[in-house]
């Protein structure tokens, strides 16, 4: 089964055509980098504005690039939430207008639990020899969805089956890995800006001596806090910028430092529901899964607690966001409706759809 899937719901504006949820015939993925250098940060209306621009010719790319036309395509996907209102009815009426032209059907997805079906992806993408399929995942799965906007985990017991099991109570992890970047100057660029820094710090050294919070780490239940994180961000770097000390080896320090809060409050709790829920398997996708930090530790951290278990976490072009998985989740999880009933669903909670 072939799916033209679109994506729109943030500031990214994405198609691919994926075959059978596994195998990627085309990703095509326009950047916002350029805007947000411009306007120094999602300005919403400016994003929507940039994506009605941009969103026929990434359809057409990823047609392209999949040798495929319209009518060779099985089903339409798209997402309809949760996202930036004006972002996500680009996607939504642009699919629906397809979906009405060309009498496909069309499928509804929900970003956040797509996310983790970029699991099922063969991981080497379109040119893949290698047999990884979904029959060699392994249930029940403790899966973490950790996102510029979410962080959430996950009970599987099967590809259908999904629990909400826990999430933030404020701020997401990338939110956190953002905000941290701006206060050190890294403007717009983020979790991957802070990386960069942190990898810099056995490098160039650095006086900070700091050791900042680990909220809710072991507090037993599985939702996480990252705002109080943030304060905490905020205090040191002022000290230090009052102090006038915040040069460029402090800051790769710091931002070691604000990777290492973050990566272990993921682990602690990720390996704890994992214990809870006596997993087999443990994923973790989103965004701030492209964390080289977080994917080294989580896999050292299940050798040594639960070896065995199954690590699954897909390449980083399939972390941030594009249309790949929700391909993917629309082929394992989603069902056709009328695209008359095909809505943007802005605040759609993760146990919807
Ligand atoms: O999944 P995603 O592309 O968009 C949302 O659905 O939100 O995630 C974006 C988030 C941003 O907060 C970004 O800073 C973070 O993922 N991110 C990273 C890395 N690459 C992207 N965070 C930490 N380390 C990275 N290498
Ligand atoms: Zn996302």
């Amino acid at each position: 089964m072939k799916i033209l899937a679109i994506e729109s719901s943030c500031d990214e504006t994405a198609a691919a055509v994926v075959v059978n949820g596994t195998k990627i015939l085309s990703s095509a993925v326009a950047s916002s980098t350029l805007m947000h250098a411009k306007y120094g940060g999602i300005v919403p209306e400016v994003a929507a504005r940039e994506q009605l621009k941009c969103i026929l010719s990434t359809i057409t790319e990823a047609l392209d690039q999949a040798q495929m036309k319209l009518t060779d395509i099985d089903s339409l996907a798209v997402t309809v939430g949760p996202g930036l209102i004006g972002s996500l009815l680009v996607g939504v009426e642009t699919a629906k207008t397809i979906a009405f032209v060309s009498g496909k059907p069309i499928i509804p997805v929900n970003h956040v639990l797509a996310h983790m079906y970029a699991n099922f992806v063969h991981s080497d993408g379109q040119n893949s020899s290698r047999e990884e399929s979904r029959d060699n995942i392994v249930f029940p799965v403790i899966s973490l969805v950790v996102s510029g906007g979410h962080t959430e985990l996950f009970l599987l017991k099967n590809e259908k089956d999904i629990a909400w099991l826990g999430g933030t109570l404020d701020d997401a992890a990338g939110e956190a890995f953002d905000k941290s970047a701006r206060l050190l100057g890294f403007e717009n660029r983020g979790g991957p800006a802070i990386q960069e820094a942190a990898s810099g710090y056995h490098v160039s050294g650095g006086k900070y001596q700091g050791t900042l919070p680990r909220p809710m780490m072991h507090d037993g239940t599985l939702n996480f806090s990252f705002s109080g994180l943030k304060t905490a961000i905020l205090r040191e770097v002022n000290k230090l910028k009052e102090a006038g000390s915040l040069d460029a080896s402090r800051i790769n320090h710091f931002a070691y430092e604000v990777q290492e809060a973050i990566t272990d409050v993921l682990v602690a709790k990720t390996l704890h529901a994992a214990e809870m829920h006596n997993a087999q398997g443990i994923w973790i996708s989103g965004g701030v899964a492209a964390n080289a930090k977080l994917r080294e530790k989580l896999k050292k951290t299940i050798e040594e607690k639960r070896p065995g278990t199954q690590l699954r976490i897909p390449p980083i072009s399939l972390c941030t966001d594009n249309a790949v998985y929700i391909a993917a989740y629309a082929y394992f999880r989603g069902s056709p409706i009328d695209w008359h009933d095909i809505t943007a669903i802005p605040d759609l909670s993760v146990e919807e759809i």
